[in-house]
């Protein structure tokens, strides 16, 4: 008797556990069922952000038509963190007074807030990171009414950490707050985590090391993304790091291949510009519905390469209507013709095509398509 009901009590424990798992699994795939779209502070703003300036972006990301085209993160990065009181509870510095105050405001303007921290002592930028306050940190977050945490590796390093437990823990803390917060983890690509960062909890995982607003940084990290299509998927995707369209570094044939690149991806979309100077041309492209639309895909498939002869490649990414979205890129210094053969796309013989950029019906076309492609540019096409 005494065995049955030891037996019966681990039995128990085992299926709450495995239902809690599935649950906890399914909530995170509804927090980010497609990729994330939003706006992060770093690439413009570093350490120069502040209150007014999130509150300024959240009011330029509706201006300019950011919202309506679907991103909805408005995400602080480093230099927000202050002390710790004496109960060990953190404060944000005097560049953000009151964090509740800028979540109301960003949420009564239909959008979302995102913060940042580390699992090390400090953070990247040596500002206070959550080493020892993780479930203080995640309760904190939450009654300001945060919804996105970037969880950066950063000095954690010098204490050797099991780096998959150490994301679990956040996890487990942002998962005890009850509040949905999608949860980012940024180590850059380290012990290959695309293999382990869904089962920690990851939403998303940076792939590698920082972004750049220059085109071969950019291309780099792109196109190097090819071979880790299988680990994407709604709830849990590959991040090739924020972008940098509208920064200035890249023209605007490099800035489409940008954008291309990370919808092809099924990347997140998180704008890295400032959202009150943007000229015409950095709107259309962040805001090609054309384009996000491949990006979020409800297939939710990430991408991949298909052909390649020197700088001239081809990626293909299938979606959910059956059709394919096919991006012909050139990588050389100077301009080139890009072929691609239907059959290399799982196409049939003849498929009827649409330019994703100019946004015009191509007509249709018999066994292959050739684009004159612009150095450093992109032709996308839509093809069914
Ligand atoms: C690291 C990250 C960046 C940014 C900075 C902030 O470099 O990879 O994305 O968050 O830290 O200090």
């Amino acid at each position: 008797m005494k065995y049955a009901l030891l037996l019966l009590t681990v039995c128990c424990g085992a299926i709450a556990l495995l239902l809690a798992e599935s649950e906890s699994s399914k909530s995170s795939d509804a927090l980010a069922a497609t990729p994330p779209m939003g706006w992060n502070s770093w690439n413009h703003f570093a350490a120069k952000v502040s209150d007014a300036i999130i509150r300024q972006q959240a009011d330029a990301m509706i201006a300019s038509g950011m919202k309506s085209a679907g991103y909805v993160y408005v995400n602080i990065d480093d230099t927000w963190e202050g002390e710790r009181d004496a109960s060990g509870v953190i404060h944000s510095n005097n560049k953000f007074p009151d964090m509740k105050g800028l979540a109301d405001y960003v949420h009564s303007k239909g959008l979302k807030l995102g913060i940042y921290s580390s699992p090390g002592p400090k953070t990247c930028a040596g500002y206070e990171g959550s080493y020892g306050h993780e479930e203080q940190d995640a309760k904190t977050y939450a009654e300001w009414g945060i919804d996105y945490l970037k969880y950066d590796w950063c000095s954690a390093d010098k204490l050797h950490l099991d780096m998959q437990q150490t994301y679990q823990k956040m996890h487990a803390a942002l998962l005890k707050t009850g509040r949905p917060i999608v949860f980012s983890l940024c180590q850059y690509g380290r012990e290959a985590v695309w293999h382990w960062g869904a089962s920690v909890g990851g939403n998303l995982w940076r792939t590698t090391d920082d972004i750049e607003d220059k085109y071969d940084r950019m291309a780099l990290i792109g196109f190097g993304q090819n071979g880790l299509e299988k680990f994407a998927g709604p709830g849990h995707w590959n991040d090739p790091d924020m972008l940098e369209v509208g920064n200035g570094g890249m023209n605007e044939d490099e800035y489409k291949t940008h954008m291309s690149l990370w919808s092809i991806l099924a990347a997140p979309l998180l704008a890295g510009n400032d959202l009150g100077k943007m000229t015409p041309q950095t709107i259309a492209i962040l805001t090609n519905p054309e384009v996000i639309a491949v990006d979020q895909d409800r297939l939710a498939v990430q991408g991949r390469r298909v052909w390649q002869e020197g700088p001239l490649e081809v990626w293909m990414k299938p979606l959910a209507d059956g059709s394919k979205s096919v991006s012909l890129f050139n990588r050389g210094n100077g301009p080139g013709k890009v072929t691609v053969r239907f059959a290399d796309v799982g196409l049939g013989n003849s498929a009827a095509l649409r330019d994703l950029w100019s946004h015009k019906d191509l007509g249709v076309f018999q066994t292959s398509f050739s684009a004159e492609v612009p150095q450093h540019g992109v032709a996308m096409i839509k093809a069914h």
